[in-house]
């Protein structure tokens, strides 16, 4: 689905972004430009990304 109309960033690039490493809203902004204009996105693109890198470290703990 898209999260960032404004700049047509999907969650799989969110996703994607964050197994490239990124790991705040600041990161996804300079990689991908979500929540560069309006910034209606900002807080879908943060859930996104929160809950990414919590599966993957429940993973990476073994816990998934
Ligand atoms: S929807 Fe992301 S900046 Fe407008």
């Amino acid at each position: 689905m898209y999260v960032c109309i404004c700049n047509a960033i999907t969650d799989h690039e969110i996703r994607k972004a964050a197994d490239l490493g990124a790991r705040s809203l600041d990161d996804l902004s300079s990689s991908l430009g979500v929540a560069t204009c309006c910034r209606r996105c900002a807080d879908c693109a943060r859930c996104v990304l929160d809950e990414h890198l919590a599966t993957q470290a429940c993973a990476a703990a073994g816990d998934d």
